[in-house]
C-alpha cells in the first residue's frame, strides 16, 4: 500500500517524569508530499516521530496511517510501513557489522540472500557508504553512523520516511547525497531538523513547533519569512536566506 495520508489528530503525550512533551497536535499529511518539522531544542520534535511510529504511545489524541488507527494491535503494522530514522544513530544500529545492519529489514521481509544483497549495495551506494560493508558498525565515526542509519531505512524501502535530525553529523558531500535522495523519494517524507537550509531545499511545507504545540504550518518559504513568528519559536533564517529580510 502506497497511497498513505499521516493523519493526527489532538496528539498528547507526557512523559513519565510528567514532562507535557506534546500538547494536542493535529495535521494531515497526504501522500507523496516532503514535510519539515522544525524548533528549538526540547520543542516536542523528537516525540512527535517516536508517537506516530508507537515508540512512545501517545496518552490522547490519533494517529491514522492510511485508514490504519495506531493502537496496541497496529503498532507492528504501522512500524513495518514506516521507514524511521532515530536522532541517535545508536538507536538505530545494533549488528555486528555495517553489511548485516542494513541487511536486517529486507530479511525480515523475507527477501532472497540476493535481493538482500542487493537492497544492501543500493542503500549503501545511496549514501555513499559502500566502502563500510564489512566495518563492525560500533566502530564507525559518528557521521558514518549517520550514513549507516539512513542505508538501514532507505533498504526496507518504505512507504514512509520519518527522519529525526539526518543531515546532522554528516559532511558536505553526505549532505548533498541525502538531499538528492530526499528529492527523488517520491512517498511521504516527514522531516525534523535544524537544517534550515535543507528544509527550504527538500521540504514544501513545514510545521513549526513550540513547547509540545504546532505555532505554523504551511508554505515554507512564506514561514521562513516570518520574523515574528521565527524568533517567536527561537528560529533563525536559513543561511541562504540570511540578507534577504531585514
Ligand atoms: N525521556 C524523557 N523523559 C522526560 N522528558 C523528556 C524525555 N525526552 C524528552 N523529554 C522532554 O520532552 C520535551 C520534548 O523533547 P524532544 O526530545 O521531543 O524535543 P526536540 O524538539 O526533539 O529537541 P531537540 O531539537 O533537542 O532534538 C522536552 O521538554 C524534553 O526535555
Ligand atoms: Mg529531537
Amino acid at each position: 500500500m502506497s497511497h498513505h495520508f499521516l493523519e493526527v489528530k489532538n496528539l498528547c503525550f507526557s512523559y513519565p517524569d510528567g514532562t507535557e512533551a506534546l500538547r494536542g497536535l493535529s495535521f494531515r499529511l497526504e501522500h507523496g508530499e516532503a514535510v519539515g518539522v522544525v524548533g528549538a531544542n526540547g520543542a516536542g520534535k523528537s516525540t512527535m516521530l517516536l508517537s506516530l511510529a508507537g515508540l512512545v504511545m501517545p496518552s490522547e489524541g490519533s494517529v491514522n496511517l492510511g485508514g490504519m488507527i495506531l493502537s496496541k494491535n497496529t503498532v507492528g503494522e504501522i512500524r513495518r510501513r514506516i521507514g524511521f530514522l532515530f536522532q541517535d544513530p545508536e538507536d538505530q544500529l545494533f549488528m555486528p557489522t555495517v553489511f548485516d545492519d542494513v541487511a536486517f529489514g529486507p530479511l525480515n521481509q523475507g527477501l532472497s540472500a540476493s535481493e538482500v544483497t542487493a537492497r544492501v549495495k543500493g542503500a549503501l551506494g545511496d549514501v555513499g557508504a559502500v566502502h563500510l560493508e564489512d566495518r563492525p558498525t560500533y566502530r564507525l565515526s559518528g557521521g558514518e553512523k549517520r550514513a549507516v542509519a539512513i542505508a538501514t531505512v532507505l533498504s526496507m524501502m518504505p512507504d514512509v520516511l520519518v527522519m529525526d535530525e539526518p543531515s546532522s553529523g554528516l559532511d558536505p558531500r553526505g549532505r548533498r547525497l541525502l538531499i538528492c535522495l530526499l528529492k527523488k523519494f517520491s512517498h511521504t517524507r516527514l522531516i525534523a531538523t535544524h537544517d534550515l537550509d535543507l528544509v527550504l531545499d527538500v521540504c514544501p511545507r513545514t510545521i513549526v513547533l513550540h513547547e509540545g504545540a504546532v505555532a505554523a504550518d504551511g508554505a515554507t518559504e512564506e514561514i521562513f519569512q516570518d520574523r515574528g513568528l521565527l524568533e517567536k519559536c527561537h528560529l533563525e533564517l536559513p543561511l541562504c536566506m540570511k540578507g534577504e529580510v531585514h
